[in-house]
């Protein structure tokens, strides 16, 4: 964790006030940025890296509507084989430089049979089915009982939902349920997600929004909706990328105008 320390104390210049975690396909959200320094994972002492088909693993510092910015393009996920410690070291990073909030994407699969590929979920709450492990396991002091209620800050909501609406681009807000994968879910499964209260399923996400909160950051979350197997029939990961990419093009102007009124 020291050399770590040491290794970002290089890059704290750039200030960055907003940190954004890019997920599957997603990697068109860099195109509008002014972008400073780029450096991959490999680079960054005790980072994991990212094994993943769509997923590249790079720290970016930039500009984005006229705000500082660190995007951390490609995540890695508990089905690689990493702890949740592992796999929510962006957000512990994104703390240490200052961050003070925080926008995640991810790409999900319908639960709600409501909901179609290409459409915009704007996460208000979650459900963890990732057992077994949390980032905030062994933590030290009675703080890691942290409170996830409004974990998804209704602030940010309001503002990100209002944009949107202005410029006719039909988000809607639900629920993200997690699940460790890397299969994707059987109907059955599907059925207990809804009947649970769930709007859309994912494989990440949930471990960084619980570190986040323990460490004060402020969270909007962001889902794209890669597939919907009650009309599909199935789901494979080509699809799940190829439809994000579509999605990436409207968030990245959505997340543009929210940086511009966000704090
Ligand atoms: N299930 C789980 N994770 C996913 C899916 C899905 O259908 N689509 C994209 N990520």
């Amino acid at each position: 964790m020291e050399e770590l320390r040491e290794f970002l104390m290089k890059l704290n210049k750039y200030e960055p006030e907003f940190s954004v975690v890019i997920g599957s396909g997603l990697g068109s959200l860099l195109e509008n940025v002014d972008i400073s320094e780029t450096i991959p994972y490999k680079e960054i002492p005790d980072f994991p890296i990212s094994t993943v088909m769509g997923h590249k693993g790079e720290m970016v510092f930039g500009k984005l509507a006229n705000k500082n910015v660190v995007f951390f393009n490609g995540r890695v996920h508990y089905y690689e084989g990493y702890s949740m410690k592992e796999v929510t070291m962006n957000i512990r990073v994104s703390s240490m430089l200052g961050v003070k909030g925080l926008i995640v994407s991810n790409a999900s699969g319908a639960v709600n049979p409501l909901l179609y590929p290409g459409d915009i979920l704007l996460i208000k709450d979650h459900i963890n089915l990732m057992f077994g492990d949390n980032p905030l396991r062994g933590e030290k002091g009675n703080e890691k009982f942290v409170n996830m209620i409004d974990a998804y800050d209704s602030e940010y909501r309001k503002i990100f939902s209002k944009i949107a609406h202005k410029k006719g681009i039909n988000v809607r807000e639900g629920v993200y349920c997690a699940v460790p994968g890397p299969n994707f879910e059987t109907f059955a499964e599907l059925n207990f997600m809804s009947r649970i209260g769930a709007d859309a399923v994912g494989m990440s996400t949930v471990p960084e929004v619980i570190l986040a909160r323990f460490l004060g950051i402020r969270v909007l979350g962001l889902s794209c909706v890669t597939d919907n197997v009650f009309i599909e029939g199935l789901v494979t990961h080509s699809q799940v990328l190829e439809v994000a990419d579509k999605c990436g093009k409207t968030l990245s102007s959505l997340i543009g105008n929210f940086l511009e009124v966000a704090k």
